[in-house]
């Protein structure tokens, strides 16, 4: 809390994101009008997508003043939010938010302990990487690795470590918290948005807690996690870290560069050498130096070190190596999981987890800061 002060939550409006929740949202609505009672007013927003399933006619025929739907066209969950934010913020008099899916993988009864948490933090998280949460052992493998990793990104890449669960839908927010998250600095689209509004509120300086729940699987229905959220949301992680740090701005720049000279000189040596495997080693190990000349001669210039510049030298070249096993398991891993997608799909996502693990790599060991 900013100021230290706490007023009480009298009144929470809950956003609902529905698309083809017909087999749900008249049930979910239900249980959250139990919540409504003399200490608390609550009203739900269901945000529809012009479900073709008539998620929002359910709605309209229950003709209740204390549910209403924002209509729109489907561009994704993280519009759908952004849309139904603004819509509070603008027409609203509510002291909180709270945001949940509305397929019963979060109960409707946490919420009170979601909102009894937001008198002493502006947000609370359901949470199911913290003890005492879990998830439905429903959920497969490939289910769970993929929000292990999502949520391993969130937290070091954007940044936000003290919270273990970053991709969660699951909130309670203060209103003037929110107002001073929002708008977003970068639009987004999909499920990035829990990673992207967490975000903008840690860096507008809320408070945030995480209080444990227990994620059951959908009740009914399926999942509308597709490619393309995966593919924005491994994309704007960065993004996020971009906006705060300047090292990394010159790492990311140099890499950049580096993909350039990597393929320029294959071009040349190609046309000289003729066999791709040869001018291939030579062209990744030219880059490989290039970057490390960049990287210590401008992005981690400021830092003081004693360790001799070709100690660093054979450092990089490690941590290289490491990128590129890293980057081929990945892609053999991607390419098991998502078998039907386009190889560029795995090659292209591949590079995430390296260039992490390259940035983290040489930024603690390469180079090493001597100060501490
Ligand atoms: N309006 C709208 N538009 N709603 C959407 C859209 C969309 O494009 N896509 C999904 N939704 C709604 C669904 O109808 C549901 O109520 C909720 O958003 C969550 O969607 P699911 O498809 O059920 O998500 P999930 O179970 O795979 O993902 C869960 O885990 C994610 C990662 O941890 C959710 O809790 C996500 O919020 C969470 O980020
Ligand atoms: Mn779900």
């Amino acid at each position: 809390m900013v100021d230290g002060k706490s007023s009480p939550i009298r009144s929470a409006c809950f956003v609902l994101p529905t698309y083809n929740e017909a087999q749900n949202i008249v049930a979910i609505i239900r249980q959250i009008l139990v919540l409504d009672h003399a200490n608390l007013t609550v009203q739900i927003l269901v945000v529809d997508d012009a479900s073709p399933d008539g998620t929002a006619d359910l709605v309209h025929a229950l003709n209740d003043e204390r549910v209403r739907v924002l209509s729109g066209q489907k561009r994704g969950l993280g519009s759908a939010y952004t849309r139904a934010f603004e819509y509070v913020l603008k027409h609203m008099s509510v002291d909180a938010v709270v945001q949940m899916d509305a397929d019963f993988s979060h109960a409707p009864m946490d919420a009170s302990r979601l909102l009894a948490q937001l008198a002493s933090t502006d947000v609370a998280i359901g949470s199911r990487y913290v003890a005492g949460g879990s998830v439905d052992p429903a959920w497969g493998l490939r289910r769970r690795l993929i929000s292990k990793v999502g949520n391993l990104f969130a937290r070091s890449v954007a940044g936000i470590y003290r919270v273990r669960d970053c991709t969660a839908g699951f909130k309670a927010i203060r209103v003037e918290a929110l107002r001073r998250a929002f708008p977003l600095r970068l639009r987004v689209q999909g499920y990035v948005f829990q990673v992207a509004s967490l975000h903008a509120l840690q860096i507008s300086g809320a408070s945030i807690a995480e209080v444990p729940i227990y994620f059951a699987d959908r009740a009914a229905g399926e999942t509308k996690l597709g490619r393309d959220d995966i593919i924005e949301f491994f994309v704007h992680v960065w993004w996020l870290r971009l906006l705060s740090r300047k090292t990394f701005i010159k790492f990311a720049l140099t890499g950049l560069t580096g993909v350039a000279v990597n393929l320029v000189s294959f071009q040349l040596l190609l046309s000289t050498l003729t066999n791709p495997y040869v001018s291939s080693a030579i062209a990744i190990e030219i880059s490989i130096v290039w970057n490390f000349m960049l990287n210590n001669f401008w992005t981690f210039r400021d830092r003081t070190m004693r360790t001799r510049k070709r100690v660093r030298g054979l450092k990089f070249n490690a941590v290289s190596l490491l990128t590129l096993v890293l980057s081929f398991s990945t892609f053999v891993l991607l390419r098991w999981f998502f078998p039907d997608h386009p190889a560029w799909f795995s090659q292209f996502i591949s590079i995430f987890p390296a260039a992490l693990a390259n940035y983290f790599a040489n930024s603690y060991w390469t180079f090493k800061s001597d100060q501490v």
